[in-house]
């Protein structure tokens, strides 16, 4: 924490998520010990907030009962749905969402419906797949990732898409 401070010139980071579970999905065992660690740099003034990273909504209960949770970070896309009941919940708490692998990650997204609804909003099926994200809850963030400029821009394109009733029942289709 100290050297991470150090590099970044900071006095305190603004989060700090604890990173838990496997590759994909939450384990099953408890986070108590690691984030009880995690509040006690807080209470020392290092880190501002907490959130977690690949945790089930029981451990994100057991975190909340260490200290406040301002964000949660898990897979989650137009192809990958586990998390659509504990987004709601965490909206409802006014904790931030933050969808990892929202373009589908190592597996990019393909689908029939994101090239139909791209063809018809003239936008890309990536910008789509973004607009989507942001439609779904007030509480997703994105932290799409690229290498290329291009892409870049095609993914800012998709902040300013509308995607209408139709559009998000045909995109909605893909998950199930
Ligand atoms: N907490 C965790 O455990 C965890 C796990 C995984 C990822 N993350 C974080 O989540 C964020 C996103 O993850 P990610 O980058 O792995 O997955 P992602 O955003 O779902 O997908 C990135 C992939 O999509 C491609 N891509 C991006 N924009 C595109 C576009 N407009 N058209 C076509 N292809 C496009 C990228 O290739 P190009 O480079 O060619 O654009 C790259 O292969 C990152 O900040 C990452 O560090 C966190």
């Amino acid at each position: 924490m100290h050297e991470n401070l150090d590099h970044l010139g900071l006095e305190a980071m603004d989060v700090v998520n604890l990173r838990w579970g496997g590759l994909s999905e939450p384990t099953l065992d408890s986070i108590g010990e690691p984030f009880a660690a995690l509040a006690d740099l807080q209470r020392e003034g290092y880190i501002k907030h907490l959130g977690l990273s690949t945790v089930s909504a029981e451990q994100i209960k057991e975190a909340q009962s260490i200290a406040p949770v301002v964000c949660v970070q898990n897979f989650y896309n137009l192809a990958h749905r586990v998390d659509d009941d504990l987004i709601d919940d965490l909206a409802a708490q006014g904790i931030a969402y933050v969808p990892y692998f929202p373009l589908g990650g190592f597996s990019p997204l393909q689908a029939g419906e994101l090239h139909a609804v791209a063809a018809r909003l003239d936008a890309t099926p990536m910008a789509v797949a973004l607009a989507w994200l942001l439609q779904r809850s007030p509480n997703i963030l994105l932290i799409p990732g690229t290498s290329s400029v291009a892409h870049l821009r095609e993914n800012v394109a998709g902040a300013g898409l509308n995607l209408s009733e139709d559009d998000v029942r045909e995109l909605e289709t893909i998950g199930n």
